[in-house]
């Protein structure tokens, strides 16, 4: 048996994880957004990052990537996801949908409103103008965002909330 990981950020561009396929991936009614706080990678505790979580949002689509990560390597993978996404996120299991195989049910990592590294919504000059002057033990913060950018262009996907931003960043 495999475990399928379901990434919409900087798993898409930087998975780090074994897998022996991955493919395009739609969360049906969930957004990504620059809502939640860094503290351990594009920022610091007295001075957070921005990143992304998911929100929930009826009839929005988030477009991301899924990896198989065979049975092998999953109690490995588990520990390493679960390290990486420490600062406020929560594993959920999410049914995306694929071309290739169909609808796969997925293990990702949301931060839920009201985590403690958790920063909200704010407007989209305020949220580039934050992510501009955080840093943190991961690199810059502008990396992360135009990072995940390349990687949605270079798959020929749109996403508004990235695009906007990274506009105002770059
Ligand atoms: C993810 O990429 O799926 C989680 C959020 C992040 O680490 O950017």
């Amino acid at each position: 048996m495999s475990l399928w990981v379901f990434g919409y950020g900087s798993i898409i561009w930087r998975p780090d994880i074994p897998y022996t396929a991955a493919y395009r991936a739609t969360a049906a009614n969930w957004s990504r957004r620059f809502w939640q706080g860094s503290h351990d990678h594009r920022g610091t505790a007295d001075s957070p990052g921005r990143v992304l979580t998911l929100v929930p949002i009826k009839g929005e689509r988030c477009e991301g990537r899924v990896f198989e990560v065979p049975d092998s390597a999953i109690s490995a993978t588990l520990s390493l996801l679960d390290y990486r996404e420490k600062n406020g996120y929560e594993r959920q299991q999410l049914c995306v949908e694929t071309v290739e195989v169909g609808t796969v049910e997925a293990l990702t990592y949301i931060a839920p409103e009201h985590n403690e590294a958790w920063l909200g919504d704010a407007g989209s000059q305020v949220i580039a103008d934050h992510i501009r002057k955080s840093h943190g033990p991961s690199g810059s913060n502008i990396d992360y965002v135009l990072s995940l950018h390349d990687a949605l262009l270079a798959d020929n996907i749109h996403d508004a909330h990235i695009a906007e931003i990274a506009g105002l960043l770059r």
